[in-house]
């Protein structure tokens, strides 16, 4: 049987991520955009808009939002979900910050 399961792996210091901006991190052929918001939190999602596969990671965070830099639309970090009339979503992924350190949570 083979039993896919999630656990907590370590990408780095919340340091290494700038306020409101991303840092990616390679998880097989994906690239995953993991953003830091004002307040410090961090979401992760696909660095890949599903507009036309825009960089998300170079996008500008507000509201928990981010705005792709290609065409504008804006997805949003909870959900994946493109807002407004927009319609799509990417992938997300749970993420959390514990003592400075930054943890996604992938399937291995
Ligand atoms: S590729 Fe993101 S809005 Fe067009």
């Amino acid at each position: 049987m083979n039993v896919m399961s999630q656990t907590w792996v370590a990408i780095g210091d919340l340091t290494e991520i700038p306020v409101l901006g991303a840092r990616c991190v390679k998880n097989g052929d994906m690239t995953i955009a993991v953003f830091r918001t004002a307040d410090d939190q961090v979401l992760a999602i696909e660095d890949k808009c599903p507009h036309k596969n825009g960089p998300l990671s170079q996008g500008i965070v507000h509201d928990n939002c981010v705005t792709c830099p290609l065409h504008n639309w804006v997805i949003s970090l909870e959900t994946g979900r493109a807002q407004g009339a927009d319609e799509g979503s990417v992938r997300v992924f749970p993420a959390k910050q514990e003592d400075g350190k930054v943890y996604l949570a992938l399937t291995v």
